[in-house]
């Protein structure tokens, strides 16, 4: 792991969605002010839930600057908006619909089309959106991760093949639980935003989360996250937190 990495360990799911919410508000904050566009990528899950909830509520809804803001996501289950997987569907119930977020500000993954056409269309939308020169991955100001208890992130699993494919910025990919077709922003597009913060919760996944600091030799998909823009927070509540050794003693709360 990079030198650039924070842990912020937080008593309890509640606490760590509110330092979630924190930081997303601070990252707006900052890129709105600094270049007027705020552009974000989202995880699915259930981890990310109470943030998302928070962020549709005061003091957080006001602060970020919507008309600004822009709402990517990091990956995306091929099912129907509407379906208790989908993780737009979730997001748009917990947060989108609550807030004043322009329709022409939201870019869920398309799900109408083969999962190879669906990856082409998002990142030619991706690639309409940032405008890039060839050959330049888009900087998200802001992505937004969760781990498994496999230890994938988005919808890159343990062995899924060329995870270091320097060519796609989206590809298909078939498994998980739910075990359906996704979609999902590769490595290369995940460790060129600008900061990027894991959010994870529970002691179910305090053993993923020691292997990942404490057993670099198990190359877990978690693992091959080192933004280059050296801005990533693991932000874990005391269970999460609970295996390593550095924390055993629950001690060095931030
Ligand atoms: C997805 C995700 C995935 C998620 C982890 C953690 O759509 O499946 O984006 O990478 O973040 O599986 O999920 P939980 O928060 O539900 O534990």
């Amino acid at each position: 792991m990079t030198e650039c990495i924070k842990i912020l360990i937080k008593e309890n799911p509640e606490e760590l969605a509110w330092a979630g919410a924190e930081l997303f508000c601070e990252a707006a904050e900052t890129a709105v002010s600094q270049k007027g566009c705020f552009t974000v990528a989202l995880s699915g899950g259930s981890t990310p839930r109470p943030m998302h909830r928070l962020l549709a509520k005061d003091p957080f809804r006001f602060r970020i600057p919507w008309n600004q803001t822009h709402v990517f996501w990091v990956d995306e289950r091929m099912v129907s908006y509407d379906h208790p997987y989908s993780n737009f569907g979730l997001a748009r119930n917990d947060l989108l619909d609550h807030v004043t977020l322009p329709a022409a500000n939201i870019h869920p993954m398309p799900n109408t089309e083969s999962p190879g056409e669906n990856a082409f269309l998002y990142q030619k939308q991706l690639d309409g959106f940032f405008n890039l020169p060839l050959h330049q991955y888009p900087v998200f100001d802001l992505i937004v991760l969760g781990i498994g208890n496999d230890g994938h992130i988005a919808s890159l699993f343990p062995g899924t093949p060329d995870p270091e494919s320097k060519a796609a910025w989206v590809m298909p990919v078939k498994g998980g639980n739910p075990d359906v077709f996704r979609l999902t922003l590769t490595f290369p597009v995940l460790n060129n935003a600008a900061r990027l913060f894991f959010l994870v919760s529970g002691k179910e996944k305090s053993e993923v989360i020691q292997t990942v600091f404490e057993k670099p030799s198990a190359d877990l998909p978690a693992q091959h996250i080192r933004p280059h823009h050296c801005q990533l927070t693991w932000l874990l509540d005391r269970p999460a937190a609970s295996m390593l050794s550095k924390f055993k003693q629950g001690a060095n709360k931030t």
